[in-house]
């Protein structure tokens, strides 16, 4: 069946306000529309100026993070509402840099995606095994149970409306890609996982990406992969031009 790819930029902690508005009127105006969804996940200061520059374009606009209680005495976190009331459409869950930095956990991982399911806002959640997991041969288990652990307790219904993310933590950053095969081959585990848990059908609907060092020189041939569905890009993701290129792999 026919997945609808999505190709996300995740800018982490760079660009200011300034410098998102910049990339925005570069960007939007290269931009054409196409079947491919494409958005911007940037810092939350960033989202309201890029929510309004990005309006009527089709571009989507995505945040990083966020905490799963809707309010409360967490300082220095941002709610669910909050991104609501900005009109963000997508948010990202479990990146390995939260997960490596702020101790983000396989279980606050599930709350937020069980949280932000009940608003429209499209959970991309990450998963991915680091060097020394890999060479432990331990990555398959590893990145199963990270997606079965972010799943727990969503029903069918709700999960095929997330988005995963495949990030191998060696490849982030880092130059070094996992090679089209590699990425499919994990991409492919994580339908295994989802088909155990939820059942062909469901699991075929489910819109899996690839992440790690994704550029306009590989950008075809990851996104031509079977089984994988869509690229969230760092670095790439910085320079209109370059992120266009993607985004027209
Ligand atoms: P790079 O594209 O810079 O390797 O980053 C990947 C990533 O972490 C996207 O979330």
């Amino acid at each position: 069946m026919a997945r609808k790819k999505i190709i996300a930029g995740n800018w982490k902690m760079y660009k200011t306000i300034a410098e998102a508005k910049a990339f925005a009127e570069t960007f939007k105006k290269k931009y054409q529309p196409s079947d491919v969804r494409v958005a911007i996940c940037a810092p939350y200061l960033q989202l309201p100026v890029l929510v309004e520059a990005f309006r009527g374009t089709g571009i989507g606009v995505g945040a990083q993070n966020v905490h799963y209680e809707a309010e409360g005495a967490f300082t220095g976190e941002i709610s669910i509402p909050m991104l609501e009331e900005i009109g963000v459409d997508y948010c990202i869950v479990g990146h390995s840099e939260r997960r490596q930095y702020f101790n983000e956990s396989d279980d606050t991982v599930n709350r937020k995606v069980k949280a932000l399911l009940k608003t429209s806002i499209i959970p991309i959640v990450c998963v991915g095994e680091d060097l020394q997991q890999k060479e432990a041969g331990y990555e398959k288990q590893l990145v199963s149970e990270q997606v079965k652990n972010a799943l727990h307790d969503i029903p069918a219904d709700k999960a095929e409306l997330i988005v995963i993310a495949y990030e191998p933590i060696w490849a982030i950053g880092t130059g070094r890609t996992a090679t089209p095969i590699q990425a499919n081959m994990m991409c492919e585990l994580i339908r295994d996982t989802l088909t155990e848990m939820y059942g062909d059908e469901t699991a075929d609907r489910m819109v899996i990406q690839y992440g790690g060092s994704v550029k306009p020189e590989n950008a075809s041939e990851i996104m031509n992969m079977e089984e994988i569905d869509g690229a969230l890009v760092g670095g790439a993701s910085l320079e209109p031009l370059k992120f266009h290129e993607i985004v027209n792999f």
